[in-house]
C-alpha cells in the first residue's frame, strides 16, 4: 500500500507530460501556466488509493487520475472567474493574467483534454467510468450555480449549505475514490461505501476550505483571504454567525454584507470570532470525519489496507492550504 506522499510524487511525474499542443500558444500556455503552479493533487491520489484498496494500481487508474486532475483544474479556472479571485496557489489566477475570455476557453479545452484520457480506459469499464464522470461533472455545475445563487440570499439554511457543498466539492472526491474502486474490481457494496466515505470527507474538506478562506495565513493559504466574505458567500461561518449573533451583531452582519465598506472583511471576521464560528468549524469537521470513517470501517477489506486513506483524510481536514 502506498501513502499520499509516494502516490502524489508518482502522479506528479506522470502528470508532468505536456497535455496540450504548441499552438495557439495564447490558448494553451495559460493551461501550462496553471498546471505548473502545482496544487495538492488530492483527487487523483484518491482515485489511485481507491484502486489500490482492491488491487494493484492499473493503467486505467492512472489515466482516470489524470482526467480527474484536468477536470478539477478546469473547474478552478472557471471558479476563479465566477468568484473574482485574484490569487490561486500563491500566483495570479488565469483570468487575471490572461483575461477572462482566454480563461473561459483555456478551461473549456482543459475539460476536453480530460476526456481524451477517459477515452483511454479499456472496454471493460469504459461505460461505467464515463457515466460516473458525467454524473459528477453535472453535479459540480449544479453546486457551483447554487453557490452563486446563495450570494444573493441573506438567509441560507445549514442543510441547503451542505447540499450545495456536497455538489460543488464532495461528489468529485467521492467519485474519484469510486472510479478507482470500480477499476479495482470492487463489489458494488464496497464501491458505494467508499463513495459515501468520500462524500462525508468532502464536506469536512469544504468546511476547512471555508475556514481557511476566513482565518487562513495569507502567506501559506495561496488564495485571497476574505474572498468569500467579499463575495457574500454563504459559508457555514456566515450561517452560524447569523444564528448565534445578538440583534446588534445580526444587524451589523446584514448591513456589512450589503455594503462596500473597506473594513467589511475585518468587521465581519470580528463578528465571526465573537460568535465562535471558528470553533464551530472544528465541531463540524470532526462530525463529518467520524461519519466518513464509519463508512470506511464497513468496507470489506483488511483494515491495514485502509491506513493511507485514513492518513490522507486527517491531513485534508487539518491542512493550512
Ligand atoms: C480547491 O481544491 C477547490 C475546492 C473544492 C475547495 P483544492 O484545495 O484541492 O485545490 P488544489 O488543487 O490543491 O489547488
Ligand atoms: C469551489 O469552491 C469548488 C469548485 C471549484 C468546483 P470554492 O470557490 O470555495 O473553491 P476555492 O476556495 O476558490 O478553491
Ligand atoms: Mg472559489
Ligand atoms: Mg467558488
Ligand atoms: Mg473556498
Amino acid at each position: 500500500m502506498h501513502h499520499f506522499e509516494e502516490l502524489s510524487a508518482e502522479f506528479a511525474g506522470r502528470f508532468a507530460q505536456d497535455h496540450f499542443p504548441q499552438t495557439p500558444a495564447s490558448l494553451y500556455n495559460p493551461n501550462r501556466y496553471f498546471l505548473q503552479l502545482g496544487g495538492k493533487r488530492v483527487r487523483p491520489v484518491l482515485c489511485l488509493m481507491g484502486n489500490e484498496l482492491f488491487d494493484d494500481i492499473s493503467k486505467d487508474a492512472w489515466n482516470v487520475a489524470i482526467a480527474i486532475e484536468l477536470f478539477h483544474n478546469f473547474t478552478l479556472i472557471h471558479d476563479d472567474i465566477m468568484d473574482h479571485a485574484p490569487l490561486r496557489r500563491g500566483m495570479q489566477t488565469v483570468h487575471e493574467k490572461f483575461g477572462t475570455s482566454t480563461a473561459l476557453l483555456s478551461g473549456d479545452v482543459m475539460l476536453v483534454a480530460a476526456y481524451d484520457y477517459l477515452n483511454k480506459v479499456g472496454p471493460r469499464h469504459h461505460a461505467t467510468i464515463i457515466h460516473l464522470f458525467n454524473k459528477t461533472a453535472r453535479e459540480v455545475c449544479e453546486g457551483q450555480q447554487l453557490d452563486m445563487d446563495f450570494e444573493k440570499q441573506e438567509v441560507v439554511g445549514v442543510n441547503d449549505y451542505l447540499d450545495m457543498i456536497s455538489l460543488k466539492t464532495s461528489v468529485l472526491l467521492a467519485s474519484s475514490l469510486k472510479m478507482g474502486a470500480v477499476l479495482g474490481g470492487a463489489l458494488e457494496r464496497n464501491q458505494n461505501l467508499l463513495y459515501e466515505f468520500g462524500r462525508k470527507l468532502g464536506l469536512a474538506f469544504q468546511v476547512q476550505d471555508d475556514y481557511l478562506d476566513a482565518f487562513g495565513d495569507p502567506e501559506i493559504f495561496g488564495k485571497q483571504v476574505g474572498g468569500d466574505i467579499k463575495s457574500n458567500k454563504k459559508t457555514f461561518l456566515w450561517i452560524h454567525a447569523l444564528d448565534a449573533a445578538n440583534p446588534e451583531q445580526k444587524a451589523a452582519l446584514l448591513e456589512l454584507a450589503a455594503s462596500n465598506n473597506p473594513s467589511k472583511v475585518e468587521n465581519i471576521l470580528s463578528i465571526y470570532r465573537a460568535c465562535k464560528a471558528d470553533e464551530w468549524a472544528m465541531e463540524l469537521k470532526e462530525r463529518f470525519l467520524n461519519e466518513a470513517f464509519a463508512h470506511l470501517e464497513d468496507i470489506a477489506v483488511l483494515s491495514k489496507r485502509k491506513e493511507p486513506l485514513k492518513q490522507l483524510a486527517q491531513y485534508l481536514v487539518q491542512r493550512e492550504k
